[in-house]
């Protein structure tokens, strides 16, 4: 195989104009350029050639540029791809940014802007290939590079330079809001504020002024003028957090200041220009929100101009182990402790876990251990052990010193048995309630009394 070469560059196009003028504006750029004309020779002359990005067309005589991602992804995943995308093609563009593309520009292709795009798509990239991340964790302190997460670090670093608005969609604990920071840090804003607002944490007649601010004698209670959070965020980010809990009159205040970018405290009738980068997140199914007439449809549209879906970590179960080092090198490294190994059998064993909370409950576990385990290393033993000192709900009519001795012996003894069932199933619960003899949602309750794979708040 020949050693990439930084500066060569592919330019796959049927276009021959396009492609002549591509190859003139990258030479005149300082790169050497190579060209296809289709998606066979594209590949060919890649594999052959191992140049150091690709300048990929979309629409192809023998194939789409998908195709030649689909194959770059398998051959040199990483590879930078910026997808040149024609009149009509912005669709298949977006498409193209999900399977891989490092970045898109639109036809007709001009020299400052191909070239500005190529440096970007060629900078090393955050969570590429060749970072480090087995010793230091991801930039932001982002660990995982199944493909899901790796989908994720491309779609973090695409939508950082813009204005766009982001919707972060997924599970409780998957990592929503760590997506949101890296946005911003990424962002021409990062040296400007990062505000959050939590919709489902302030009651809904307070979130308005929360959002504008209000002026003294507003409403009772207020007592002096105060800033909303759009204002604080002025020039920087504003997240709102769990978007799917705010109230129907607050969405209509939201979708308002999004159409004319200006607000107006409460009590106030003057309006005050803001820039504001919107960047929100849920757990929440929106667009069944939106059926129930819980959310209104608009201010989606408003929100969602690009959707990050965050799998559960169950679903990216490749991820368990490198996050698990990861939390343990955190939590011994804030404890003050020396650090400490995850044995491999334990490794193994956590990979298969439910992860009913996600990445908040593997770190709390992790945390948990750290301070457990007196030794270096961590073993599958001293794992179980910790996942049942997860807080288990006790039934009514504790306090009864007998029964409840008797109880802990039984609840201990099934929450081994069961966890040990998990493990040789693959954390599959419909093998383990099969082994076990009971139904799936029977052992799923069982597993949340007993706090297995359940997880404990932070
Ligand atoms: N990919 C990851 N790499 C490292 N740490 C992560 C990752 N994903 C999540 N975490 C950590 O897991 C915890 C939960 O993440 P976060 O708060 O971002 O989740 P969330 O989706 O916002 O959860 P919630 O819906 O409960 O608010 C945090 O401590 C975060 O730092
Ligand atoms: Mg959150």
């Amino acid at each position: 195989m020949v050693a990439a070469d930084k500066s060569l560059i592919l330019v796959i196009d049927d276009d021959d104009i396009v492609r002549a003028t591509s190859v003139a504006i990258l030479k005149k750029g300082g790169y050497q350029a190579v060209d296809a004309a289709n998606v066979a020779e594209g590949l060919r002359v890649f594999s052959r050639l191992r140049p150091a990005g690709v300048l990929l067309d979309l629409r192809l005589p023998d194939g789409t540029g998908i195709d030649v991602l689909q194959a770059l992804q398998r051959e040199a995943p990483g590879t930078p791809v910026v997808v040149v995308s024609g009149v009509g093609t912005v669709s298949e563009a977006v498409e193209a940014m999900r399977v891989g593309a490092t970045d898109f520009i639109e036809k007709p292709v001009e020299a400052d802007s191909l070239l500005r795009v190529l440096e970007r798509a060629l900078r090393p990239t955050l969570f590429g290939p060749e970072t480090d991340r087995e010793t230091d964790g991801g930039r932001f302190g982002m660990v995982g590079r199944s493909d899901p997460m790796r989908r994720i670090y491309q779609l973090i670093e695409m939508a950082a330079p813009t204005k766009c608005r982001v919707l972060i969609c997924g599970e409780s604990g998957s990592g929503k809001e760590l997506i949101a920071r890296a946005i911003h840090a990424l962002s021409p804003r990062r040296a400007r504020p990062f505000v959050e607002l939590n919709c489902a944490a302030i009651p809904s007649e307070l979130i308005e002024s929360e959002m504008f601010g209000h002026l003294r004698g507003a409403f009772t209670g207020a007592t002096a003028d105060r800033k909303g959070r759009f204002e604080t965020a002025h020039t920087g980010t504003l997240f709102l957090d769990e978007l799917g809990d705010m109230s129907l009159s607050a969405q209509a205040k939201l979708l308002r200041v999004l159409q004319e970018g200006v607000i107006s405290p409460v009590g106030s009738s003057d309006t005050r220009a803001v820039d504001v980068r919107v960047l929100a997140a849920t757990s929440k199914n929106i667009p069944e929100e939106i059926a129930r007439g819980a959310f209104r449809e608009d201010l989606y549209h408003r929100l969602n101009v690009l959707t990050i879906n965050v799998p559960p970590l169950r679903t990216r179960r490749q991820d368990v182990p490198e996050l698990a080092a990861h939390f343990l090198r955190l939590a011994s490294l804030e404890n003050g402790l020396p650090p400490k190994r995850l044995g491999p059998r334990a490794a193994d064993f956590l990979g298969h876990l439910p992860w009913k909370g996600n990445v908040r409950e593997l770190r709390n576990l992790m945390e948990r251990l750290v301070v457990m385990v007196p030794g270096e290393t961590v073993g599958h033993r001293e794992v179980m052990e910790a996942l049942q000192m997860n807080p288990a709900p006790q039934g009514a009519g504790d306090g009864v010193p007998q029964t409840a001795t008797l109880r802990e012996a039984r609840a201990r003894f099934e929450r081994n048995y069961i966890v040990e069932r998990l493990a040789a199933n693959e954390g599959s619960l419909m093998r383990t309630a099969r082994d076990l003899g009971i139904e799936r949602t029977n052992l799923y309750r069982k597993m949340k009394q007993l706090g297995i794979g359940i997880a404990s708040e932070d």
